[in-house]
């Protein structure tokens, strides 16, 4: 049986720094009561030219030169993103044309903050059925452009940014080792973006509604996240049949501190087994996680064989949390069996397709 290991990570946050003193100038808040409310102090907002895709190249090309992968080697691309720089062609088709990720399937995937969660069970699970062998999992968001920089409930809270994981197939135990993931459509009013799909195209009216601005019921979306959080990272672990104790990190979704330390408490764990870095990014939707988990690895604290949680939850509403034993890059011994399976699918392919040639020659001289 084959396991999926996250073998290449990379972030990207654009230069521009958007501070709360900044924020005090545009609309009616302060420092003091971001900080105390939310826990940021700043975050990143993508200048003109800069979008998710571009933003997801540059974490891709970092987690792929870790990975010490070519774009070529991927089989499956996939992007999670609640700002896609169109409804369609995906964001993830962008990224694959960019890195020249000729041979890679490519695919968007929404399920809001959460997404970068579904994203990588997907991934795995397409790696552990043998169907693939490496995929580039990617969330990306460019939450600026959406935010009415008028309504003080919400634009102090979202930042722009892109992390970017590269999934491989090995036969050595670990990796991704469980995920569970919920949703309750009942909530999907309680944060949305109503214009701009098909039930609302944008029009003059929709435009003079502010319905192309993130919409939400703050304390809704609260008392939701406080609920689950906790909940969801217990089951992750028990489906991992891991204990609470074995866990050397949670590094959940950075929306509230607030909201991370009510799952601290409701895990009975202290916050410094949390990652947090929200002070600083703000809530960038599906790359918060692997933004924090870049900056878990670069400053040493997350280490090859840390067992970890990454709990999430966003619009929809979604939430879920994957257990993950972290693995580093795969030592070269361990990709032999990527490369002879590569062997073994170049083979039957060709196989099948002098097959279908000489049926067709069979059943054209049939005809004659
Ligand atoms: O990925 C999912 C994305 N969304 C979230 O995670 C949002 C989750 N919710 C939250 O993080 C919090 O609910 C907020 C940070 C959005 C708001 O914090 P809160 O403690 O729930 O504040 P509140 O909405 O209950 O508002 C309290 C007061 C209100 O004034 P009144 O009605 O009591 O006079 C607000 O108008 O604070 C006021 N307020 C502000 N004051 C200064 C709201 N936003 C601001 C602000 N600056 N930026």
């Amino acid at each position: 049986m084959s396991y999926a290991h996250i073998t290449g990570w990379g972030m990207a946050a654009p230069n521009r720094v958007l501070t709360n003193a900044e924020l005090e100038r545009m609309v009616e808040t302060n420092d003091e009561w971001i900080v105390e409310r939310t826990g940021i102090r700043e975050r990143h907002i993508a200048r003109d030219g800069e979008t998710p895709s571009t933003l997801a190249v540059e974490a891709s090309w970092k987690a792929l030169s870790i990975a010490n992968l070519k774009p070529n080697d991927l089989d499956l691309i996939i992007c999670a993103t609640s700002t896609p720089e169109y409804i369609f062609p995906a964001t993830a088709c962008l990224v694959q044309n960019k890195l020249g990720a000729t041979r890679a399937g490519a695919f968007d995937l929404l399920a809001a903050c959460t997404g970068f969660i579904y994203a990588l069970d997907m991934a795995a699970q397409a790696i552990r059925s043998g169907s693939i062998e490496s995929a580039l999992v990617i969330g990306a968001e460019t939450l600026s452009r959406f935010v009415n920089w008028k309504d003080r409930n919400t634009c102090i809270l979202f930042g722009d940014g892109a992390g970017a994981f590269v999934l491989q197939a090995s036969e050595e135990p670990g990796g991704i080792l469980s995920a569970v993931l919920h949703s309750d459509g009942s909530g999907g009013d309680l944060i949305s973006l109503p214009a701009g799909g098909s039930r609302h195209p944008a029009s003059e009216a929709t435009i003079r509604n502010e319905m192309h601005y993130i919409h939400m019921d703050g304390r809704g979306v609260f008392r939701f996240a406080t609920r689950i959080m906790a909940q969801a990272t217990r089951e992750a672990i028990s489906a991992a049949g891991l204990q609470l104790q074995d866990v050397r990190w949670i590094i959940p979704h950075q929306a509230n501190l607030r909201i991370i330390e009510a799952a601290a408490r409701g895990l009975k764990m202290p916050l410094e087994k949390f990652i947090v870095n929200i002070d600083r990014y703000g809530n960038t939707s599906t790359a918060s996680i692997p933004i924090a988990v870049c900056e878990a690895v670069a400053d040493g604290r997350l280490k090859a064989g840390d067992k970890i949680v990454l709990p999430s939850f966003g619009a929809g509403l979604t939430w879920g949390a994957l257990a993950v034993q972290w693995s580093g890059p795969l030592p070269v011994e361990r990709k032999v069996r990527p490369a002879y399976y590569r062997i073994l699918a170049r083979l039957r392919s060709f196989l099948r397709r002098m097959w279908l040639r000489l049926e067709g020659w069979i059943w054209g001289r049939d005809k004659v």
